[in-house]
């Protein structure tokens, strides 16, 4: 599958989809798309996200968006990470959203594919994320793509005086 084709499976009630990469124009979008999930409106850091990922043709940096009915209903974002904790260079996903109406319509599903399609391009073959424990439905929908525990566990300590 490429950027800008359709799927199938994300036709039901709603037109089809398509996945493309993110413009400058679709950031209301997605900043409200992530509101719906995070409750918080992060226009600096979208804006940010955006001149990191979005900007240029790179396949080892992707911001990809999904777009029905015209009009944008979801996103996601990756990059290829080299040698970071010692692991040879692999693709991470650290960012996926739909907006609830359009979700399990295979929507999340297509923008991955595409997401994936262009990271194999940039010669990776692993792709990995990080999730809170308590977040039960992104972690359905990573199994759902074939994503299981990695060898990595991740550790953390506060840094108050
Ligand atoms: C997780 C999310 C991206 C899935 O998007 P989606 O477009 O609905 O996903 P898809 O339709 O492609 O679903 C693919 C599979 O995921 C799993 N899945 C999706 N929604 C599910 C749900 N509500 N309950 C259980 N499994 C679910 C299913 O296995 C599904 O396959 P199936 O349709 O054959 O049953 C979407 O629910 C979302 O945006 N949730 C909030 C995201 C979030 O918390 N982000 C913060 C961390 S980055």
């Amino acid at each position: 599958m490429s950027a800008g084709g359709t799927d199938r499976r994300a036709r039901g009630k709603t037109g089809e989809v398509s996945v493309r990469k993110a413009r400058r124009t679709d950031l209301e979008r997605v900043i409200g798309i992530d509101a719906t999930v995070t409750g918080i409106e992060k226009d600096d850091y979208w804006h940010s996200v955006f001149h990191r990922y979005g900007a240029g043709n790179r396949p080892e940096r992707q911001f990809l968006v999904a777009e029905c009915d015209g009009q944008v209903v979801g996103f996601v974002i990756g990059e290829v990470r080299d040698w970071e904790f010692g692991a040879p260079p692999c693709g991470w996903v650290f960012a996926i959203d739909v907006q609830p109406e359009y979700r399990q319509r295979g929507v999340a599903s297509r923008m991955l594919d595409v997401l994936c399609e262009g990271l194999r391009t940039s010669g990776v073959r692993k792709l990995r994320t990080m999730l809170s424990r308590d977040n039960v439905l992104i972690l359905s929908f990573f199994r759902s793509q074939g994503m299981r525990t990695g060898p990595f566990i991740p550790l953390e300590m506060d840094l108050d005086d």
